[in-house]
């Protein structure tokens, strides 16, 4: 292993980034199927930013994974595995587009906070790869919490 951490803090970190990456699947499902299911005035608006965001989720479990598997463990075999791991709770409902904005926002934040935690961890270790993957999500997660709250306001 090229790192200087101990093996059992990269089992300690890679869990992290297990459920980082399940709660990361949870948000992704939601926005996408919120894209799908979007009706109303603001439909096409909605459907096009949602679209951008889970783009961008897609995009960050890829980094996720590849990170757990650089750490030497393997990434989840399968949807039903990895979701036993998410603490972020799926929805079963079609709520109208307000309370999407509103739902996705608290899960953009919540996904925010758990970046913070997996970052202020890692970088107590050393791991300043990690650190700085969780640090992006932070920006980019917060941002989009911005992009849904000024939606919400207007
Ligand atoms: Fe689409």
């Amino acid at each position: 292993m090229p790192y200087h951490y101990s093996g059992n803090t990269q089992v300690e970190i890679t869990t992290l980034l297990y459920e980082f990456l399940a709660d990361t699947a949870v948000v992704y499902y939601k926005t996408h199927a919120f894209h799908w299911n979007v009706e109303g005035n603001n439909f096409y608006g909605l459907h096009l930013m949602f679209e951008k965001f889970y783009t961008e989720l897609w995009e960050s479990m890829d980094e996720i994974a590849e990170r757990i598997r650089a750490l030497g463990e393997k990434a989840p075999p399968s949807y039903a595995e990895l979701l036993k791991h998410a603490s972020i709770k799926e929805t079963e409902a079609f709520p109208i587009g307000q309370i999407m904005v509103q739902q996705l926002r608290a899960d953009y934040l919540e996904l925010a906070k758990k970046a913070e935690e997996v970052a202020a961890f890692a970088d107590a270790h050393g791991d300043l790869a990690t650190t700085d993957m969780m640090s992006e999500r932070i920006s980019l997660l917060t941002k989009a919490s911005w992009m849904l709250q000024s939606l919400a306001i207007s």
